[in-house]
């Protein structure tokens, strides 16, 4: 099973899950230093999908920090557990710092305020910072510039080696906008739920990863099991 090469090296340090057929989806893995944008509607598997690629990054040797929206560092813990994937040991090293965050609370200067602080994070040397999910900073304004630069600020920590991953729920916002952040982005991958003969099926699209042609447009199916984690399924309609 591939995991992601931490060491400087290496010949192609990439973030990826150590779930093999997750990653050779993925091209054997995001090249570090990406910008990675993660889209998908309530329950798509956005947190799952993250929270795969962040264990295998942990596992790999990088060291992570998570900014999460969605849960405590108690119930992060005990979700991940639930799918096979023990954080536990890497938290209490600290190579894994979670954040709870409040974006919505911060309104306007949320987006600035999360840049701060993944910045701050950037300095004590991560290679991954994962923000799930942006959606709250933008629900509660109608001005989504600050956003656009949050990605290209975003961009620039990538710049000197960290990933930064970034999901969000496309649908919070107007589709000409979604645009501009989706072509800052050096990897977008779309995850959708969607009928497949007579069953639904959850699925993910690589719609982009930079230095990874070959693998740009295709979609695979997948499932998410207790105990196990994303599992890859056969759909009719999986290219790549
Ligand atoms: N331990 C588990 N056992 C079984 N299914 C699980 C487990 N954990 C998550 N799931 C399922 O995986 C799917 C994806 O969940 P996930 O939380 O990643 O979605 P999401 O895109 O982050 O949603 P939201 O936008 O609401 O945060 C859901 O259908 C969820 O029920
Ligand atoms: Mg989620």
């Amino acid at each position: 099973m591939p995991t992601p090469k931490a060491s400087s090296d290496s010949p192609k340090r990439v973030i990826a899950s150590g779930n093999s057929e997750l990653d050779s989806r993925l091209g054997g893995g995001i090249p570090a230093g990406s910008l990675v944008l993660i889209e998908g509607s309530s329950g798509a598997g956005k947190s799952v999908l993250s929270q795969q690629i962040l264990k295998g990054s942990l596992m790999g040797g990088y060291r992570a920090t998570l900014f999460t929206t969605e849960n405590t560092v108690k119930s992060l813990v005990s979700q991940m557990e639930s799918i096979d994937l023990d954080i536990f040991d890497f938290l209490l090293l600290g190579k894994l710092r979670v954040f709870p965050i409040e974006l919505s609370h911060l309104g306007d200067l949320a987006s600035a305020t999360l840049l701060q602080a993944m910045q701050q994070e950037q300095q004590r040397e991560r290679d991954l910072i994962i923000v799930d999910s942006l959606t709250s900073a933008l629900s509660h304004t109608d001005d989504k510039s600050p956003i656009l630069s949050f990605f290209e600020a975003s961009k620039r920590l990538c710049a000197s080696g960290v990933s930064v991953i970034i999901t969000l729920h496309a649908q919070a916002i107007a589709s000409d906008f979604m645009n501009p952040l989706r072509s800052v982005c050096d990897a977008h991958l779309v995850l959708h739920t969607e009928q497949d003969g007579q069953r639904l099926v959850k699925t993910l699209e690589v719609a982009k990863i930079r230095g990874a042609a070959s693998v740009t447009g295709s979609i695979v199916g997948f499932d998410v099991e207790p105990g196990w984690g994303m599992r890859v399924i056969p759909i009719s309609k999986a290219r790549g």
